[in-house]
């Protein structure tokens, strides 16, 4: 134990004196913080805190200006802020910076990711998803979003509900029928949900690869997960089943069996299924976050909750009789989309878009080089009072007019902003026209702390009681 701890102090000597920002960054103001961890103990902490990084950022914001350099999560990092910043890092020129993923998230994700693409590469695969995911590409999936909507809400009355839980089985069920038309119960969805729920929570593992690790369970379950995809790409390409979801559209239009050959525009199976699992990810955690801020801010904010259930009892009440909702209903619900804005807005799901400098550009005066890891800022950018006056405050009424470009990211903005977009406020859309015509509720505990985890969600589930209006 002693020796342990004699080796350790030693360490900690020699680390501290070689300890220093590479030379290059030493013009960035900033503090790099202790050795071996820099500042991450303090980011990591106030991450959880109801106000999230805001605090972290905001200080240091105080002390150097809008860039600023620290050492967070293993990582030296330049953290930026303001709509300059992200109309840069954003829409900058091709190739300037490319995505910032962690190393679990590389492996788990498969090298032909979308997310792991850049320049003409992530283009083409752009392209490929935009059809199904385009609002008349979804006009198929919206019974049986509305049908799912009803079935879970059927449940809530007179229970005690943790949104967060069913909002997550309801975003999955969706997805995976949106995907592989896959049934919303039996044993394939608990095969599909209890993979993936080991696949998402290993993105914020350790790197170890030995069994016994998440990172470790993670890959098993993408290994299942894929499996079951093999499965149904084999049965379709043998015309056994046919069916009209997303995996169908690729494989129709866009697919081809081996990575051989020249066609440009045809996806390898390997590339299929990572960029399924790549939808699947990148969609499910943020659409169950959103729905459940929304429900959330709606109870701390009565006046929106009333103009809310306004608008969609108006909706029932000019409908026919015993007729459930329709699409060009769903399509016309403006108050819901400020609600939804300002949702993404207060919540700020996805707190820092990371990026990777892909070549030296200047920023603000200063000077980043090829290969360092920025990361925008993006809860200061949606907590402006220049662009929000009293940011803090839910009033959805701020988006009746048009918002100044680059201040508002909920979805991103340039060539990565999210492809889901319709399929997000689809989903949310349908559960609260259903949820406001129904149901009042109440929360269980006030408790504002968020989990530990990259998109933000309240680290209760928000726990509510639900009773018929
Ligand atoms: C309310 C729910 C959602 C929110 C708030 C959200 C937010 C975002 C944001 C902010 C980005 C850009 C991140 C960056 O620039 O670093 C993004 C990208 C992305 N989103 Fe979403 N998203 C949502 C739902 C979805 C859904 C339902 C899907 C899939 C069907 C999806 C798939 C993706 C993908 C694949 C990307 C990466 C795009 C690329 O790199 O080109 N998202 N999302």
């Amino acid at each position: 134990m002693l020796v342990a701890l004699v080796l350790l102090f030693v360490l900690s000597a020699l680390l501290l004196r070689i300890w220093g920002s590479p030379k290059a960054m030493e013009r960035i103001p900033g503090s790099l913080g202790w050795p071996i961890v820099g500042e991450s103990f303090s980011f990591i902490s106030e991450f959880s805190s109801p106000a999230g990084i805001f605090s972290f950022m905001y200080k240091r914001q105080q002390k150097y200006g809008k860039v600023f350099k620290s050492y967070v999560l293993g990582r030296y990092t330049i953290f930026m802020t303001g709509r300059e910043a992200s109309k840069i890092l954003l829409t900058g020129k091709d190739g300037l910076v490319s995505l910032n993923l962690f190393y679990t998230g590389k492996q788990v994700l498969g090298p032909t990711s979308l997310l792991q693409q850049t320049g003409e590469a992530h283009k083409r695969l752009r392209r490929l998803i935009a059809d199904p995911l385009s609002v008349d590409g979804l006009k198929k999936y919206f019974p049986f979003i509305n049908n799912l909507a009803i079935e879970v809400l059927d449940q809530w009355s007179g229970r005690k509900v943790l949104v967060l839980e069913e909002a997550s089985t309801f975003t999955l069920k969706v997805i995976g029928n949106m995907i592989m038309s896959l049934e919303p119960a039996g044993e394939e969805q608990e095969k599909f949900r209890a993979n993936f729920k080991i696949i998402s929570s290993c993105f914020a593992s350790l790197p170890f690869k030995i069994p016994g690790t998440a990172f470790y369970r993670g890959i098993k379950a993408r290994d299942r997960m894929y499996a079951m995809l093999d499965s149904t790409i084999a049965h379709r390409r043998k015309g056994e089943t046919f069916k009209q979801d997303f995996l169908e559209s690729l494989l129709k239009k866009h697919s081809k069996e081996t990575s051989e050959g020249e066609d440009d525009d045809k996806l390898t199976d390997a590339q299929l299924k990572d960029n399924i699992l790549s939808l699947l990810v990148a969609g499910h955690d943020t659409t169950t976050a959103a729905l459940t801020w929304l429900i959330k801010f709606l109870e701390e904010n009565p006046v929106a909750l009333e103009h809310l259930r306004e608008e969609h009892l108006t909706i029932q009440r000019n409908r026919e009789k015993g007729s459930s909702l329709t699409w060009s209903e769903v399509n016309n619900m403006p108050y819901t989309n400020k609600v939804i804005n300002e949702t993404l807005r207060r919540a700020t799901i996805l707190p820092w878009f990371s990026r990777k400098a892909a070549q030296d550009f200047d920023i603000d005066g200063y000077k980043i080089q090829n290969g360092w890891s920025v990361n925008l800022d993006v809860v200061s950018i949606h907590h402006d009072p220049e662009f929000f006056p009293n940011p803090q405050k839910f009033d959805p009424s701020r988006f009746s007019d048009p918002i100044k470009p680059f201040s508002f990211l909920g979805f991103g903005s340039g060539p990565r902003m999210c492809p889901g977009i319709n399929l997000a406020k689809l989903e949310v859309s349908v559960f609260i026209h259903h949820l406001m015509c129904r149901y009042k509720w109440k929360p269980l505990e006030k408790d504002d702390s968020v989990q530990p985890t990259l998109v933000r969600m309240p680290k209760n589930k928000y726990p509510i009681t639900v009773e018929r209006l």
